[in-house]
Parts: structure tokens; sequence; C-alpha cells
């Protein structure tokens, strides 16, 4: 792909957390979150990030989305260094790059209703006058596949897929170009995430905006990801595309997470029959 269609790209990014040291170790202990992480999102494209419990991948979602400085390296968003922009510069690449998280629960204020919850970054930033609030507020429900009478409802009248779509349609609000899904759709039923891959796929094409889709297994992020990067201790240890992962996995713990899905599993099934043909 020529440059000038690169996003998003991530240069040698370290970021180390200190933990506590031992009486007798001489020199400070740290974990290795993010070790040394390059990779680049295009723009309207889907990068999956897989990775065991603990190899960082939340903390590189949180490097992205500015909730963390880096030790080292950089992060360019339409060229520019994240780390290095104005105060008002900041805020505009905040507008751009929205989260989703694992738990909508607590991300959700519970006190809010769907439509307070969706258009409260447009009020914020003066993107809409008191009117429009309503029309406004239906038309994000709508595109997440929620109606008018989700409106005044609280995220608790919600169920978990309908309080994740509530989420994609907070992050849709400012109309990003990239959305970070940390583990969206892991705390879900397999049929229900099915669903929720097919609303940001369908989101990508309309809108051409790019995600990275974080998860612990491969199912889910070889479902939805264009390109895939296994994460393995703070490191990026192979990246391809979504076909190659599966069809020609390199590293040996990419080959031990396609291990690891179960064989009952219809994804893997299907694979597994186009392999064998
Ligand atoms: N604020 C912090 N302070 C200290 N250590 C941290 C902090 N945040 C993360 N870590 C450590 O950094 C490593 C990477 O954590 P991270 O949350 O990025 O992993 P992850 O891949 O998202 O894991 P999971 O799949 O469980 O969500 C872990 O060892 C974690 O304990
Ligand atoms: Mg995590």
């Amino acid at each position: 792909m020529p440059t000038n269609d690169v996003l998003l790209e991530v240069k040698d990014l370290v970021k180390h957390f200190p933990v506590a040291k031992h009486r007798n170790q001489q020199e400070k202990a740290v974990v290795k979150a993010v070790d040394s992480v390059s990779f680049n999102v295009h723009k309207g494209e889907i990068l999956g990030i897989v990775g065991e419990s603990g190899s960082g991948k939340s903390t590189v979602a949180k490097l992205v989305m500015q909730l963390l400085e880096p030790d080292e390296g950089q992060i360019l968003f339409h060229g520019n260094d994240i780390f290095k922009e104005s105060r008002k510069e900041r805020i505009e690449t905040k507008k751009q790059v929205q989260m989703v998280f694992q738990d909508p629960y607590s991300s959700l204020n519970p006190r809010m209703t769907a439509k307070e919850i969706v258009t409260e970054a447009l009020i914020i930033h003066k993107k809409i006058a008191k009117k429009e609030v309503d029309n406004k507020a239906l038309e994000l429900l709508e595109e997440v596949g929620l109606g008018k009478q989700h409106l005044n409802r609280y995220p608790h009248q919600f169920s978990g897929g309908q309080r994740q779509r509530l989420s994609i349609a907070r992050a849709l609000s400012l109309k990003p170009d990239l959305i970070v899904c940390d583990e969206a759709v892991s705390a879900l039923d397999v049929s229900i995430q099915a669903q929720i891959l097919d609303l940001l796929k369908q989101l990508q094409k309309t809108y051409g905006i790019a995600f990275i889709f974080i998860a612990h297994g491969l199912p889910a992020v070889k479902q939805i990801s264009d390109r895939i990067a296994i994460m393995y201790k703070g490191k990026i240890v192979e990246m391809a595309s979504s076909d190659e992962i599966f069809d020609a996995p390199k590293h040996t713990y990419t080959k031990k997470l396609i291990d690891a899905i179960p064989p009952s599993h219809p994804k893997y099934r299907k694979d597994r029959m186009v392999r064998e043909d």
C-alpha cells in the first residue's frame, strides 16, 4: 500500500512498568509490558492484535489512546507525533481516535440514558444544537442496530450485546478515523460476538473507519481482521494477513494459538475443511 494510506504508525514503542524489587536485588526490576513494538494501521484497515494475558495488548491500546506516555518510541497519527502535539492538537487527535472497552458496564455511565451517552461528546465539543439532540441520538442508535425504543433506557436495561452496540454508537459520534476495541467482544456469547463483528465490519466498509481489534484468541480476530499481529511478552512476534497467519504460521507461539482453538469452534471446522480440500 502507498505510504499516504498509512493512518497510524507505531515506531519502536517501549513501555516498562516498575515492579517491587526484592531486598537482595541491586537493579531496578521492571515488567517489559511493551518492548519495542512497531506496526502500521492503514486507512480503513482492521488490524487484529492477539496474545495471551499479560502480553502487552492493553498497554499498546492505552499508548495509542494517549492514556499512557511511552518510555521510548513514537506514535504518528496522520503523520503527526501524538506525544509532541500541542494541547489543542491533542484534543483534536483524541476526537479522531475512539475506544470500545471489554466491559461496557464500567465504561458507560449508569446514570445516563442511551440518548445522553451517545450525544455527550457532541454536546461537549459543541457539534450539535440542543434541538438536534433527539434526531442525532436516534441516527447513532440506528447505525448500530438499536432503535427509538432504546433512547431513554439506562445501560442496565440493555443486554450485553446491546450495551456493546451502545458503546460503539458512542465511539462513532465524533466520526473517528480509528476505533480501538480492547477485548470488545470477549465477554459475549459466540453468536452475539459474531453479530458485533459483523457490525464493526459494516462500519469499516461504510465509513472507512480503521480498527485495532484486540483479543486473546484467534477466531474472533480472524473473522474480522485484514492483518493480524501476534504479541508475546511485550513484542510482536509475527504479523501477516489473516489468511497467512492461519495457513502458514511461522512463529511457534502462533502455532500454539492455532492449536488452542477448540475443534468444535465453527470457524476452525470451516478452515480445516478448506485446507483439507
Ligand atoms: N499500570 C501498570 N503498572 C504495573 N504493571 C502493569 C501496568 N499495566 C500493565 N502492567 C503489566 O504489564 C504487562 C502487560 O499488561 P497488559 O494489560 O498490557 O496485558 P494484556 O495483553 O492486555 O493482558 P490481558 O489479555 O490480560 O488483558 C502485564 O505484566 C501487566 O501486569
Ligand atoms: Mg488487556
